[in-house]
């Protein structure tokens, strides 16, 4: 194990196992988009801290008040959209270029499209996305982009031609994850990647848990990066207490592509 390591020491085992790494999937969480000045959701100056998710994040507060709900989406959508991709997100998108097509996918939790920003094509966004929204009712379809739609401070919740209220595109608690996207993953690792590398997450979900630990039973390296432990952490090959900024840019260059 490699926990804790203050210099970012990587085992020299560890380093001959990262030479071979030819298929890697990444699991993220808001941890990863903190350098870039977007606050987590849970910890010291996590969102949670400071706003009730009962309020803010579930079908029932939508229902109880959309105008609330969306007032809230769009102080967070103005902060996301002043945000730059920090050297992590930047590191995965370098990864995935020298990989090359196929051979990388990154699921994440995020909403903010920083990913994608920073380069990444192949990513799974598990929770939506912040810059999208569609119809209130199941289902994901609908869905387009919010500069696509007219939003009016005093006429909120906003509503599309139908006259059908719209809402975030986003996971809330106690929702289904969209499908495609699982899709996505669960395709990825019919054939088993070499490492696994989890970084930025709590992994509170259950689902999150299976797919960082899932391929590690069939022999994929699990890499954590985190300054926290958490329940994955035990069984990671490596656990890298730092920030992802720092870390992934030093463990990524041991790939040899
Ligand atoms: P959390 O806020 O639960 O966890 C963020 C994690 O990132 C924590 O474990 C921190 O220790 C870690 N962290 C903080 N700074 C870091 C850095 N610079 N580098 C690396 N790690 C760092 O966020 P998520 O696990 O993403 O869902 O939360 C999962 C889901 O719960 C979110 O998508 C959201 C939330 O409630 C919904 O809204 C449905």
């Amino acid at each position: 194990m490699n926990h804790g390591s203050p210099d970012l020491y990587i085992a020299p085992e560890l380093k001959r196992r990262l030479c071979g790494v030819r298929r890697v999937f990444v699991l993220t969480g808001a941890g990863v988009s903190v350098e870039s000045g977007i606050p987590a959701f849970r910890g010291t100056g996590g969102i949670w801290g400071e706003w009730n998710p009962e309020d803010y994040a579930t079908p029932e507060a939508f229902e109880r008040d959309p105008v609330r709900v969306w007032q809230w989406y769009l102080g967070r959508i103005e902060n996301i959209r002043r945000a730059e991709p920090n050297p992590a997100h930047r590191a995965l998108a370098e990864l995935e270029r020298r990989l090359g097509p196929g051979a990388m996918l990154t699921a994440t939790q995020n909403v903010d499209g920083l990913h994608r920003r920073a380069g990444s094509g192949a990513v799974a966004e598990i929770h939506g996305e912040i810059f999208k929204c569609r119809p209130v009712g199941p289902g994901f379809m609908g869905e387009r982009p919010i500069d696509e739609i007219d939003i009016d401070m005093d006429g909120l919740p906003p509503r599309d031609a139908e006259g059908s209220v719209l809402r975030p595109a986003v996971v809330w608690f106690g929702e289904y994850l969209p499908p495609g996207p699982i899709k996505t993953i669960e395709e990825f690792l019919s054939i088993p990647p070499d490492l696994v590398v989890i970084a930025g997450t709590t992994a509170g979900f259950p689902y999150v848990q299976d797919w960082a630990t899932r391929p590690k039973r069939e022999g994929a390296i699990l890499i954590e990066v985190n300054p926290d432990m958490t329940l994955v952490t035990p069984h990671a090959d490596a656990a890298f207490q730092c920030p992802a900024g720092e870390a992934l840019p030093r463990i990524f260059s041991h790939i040899e592509v």
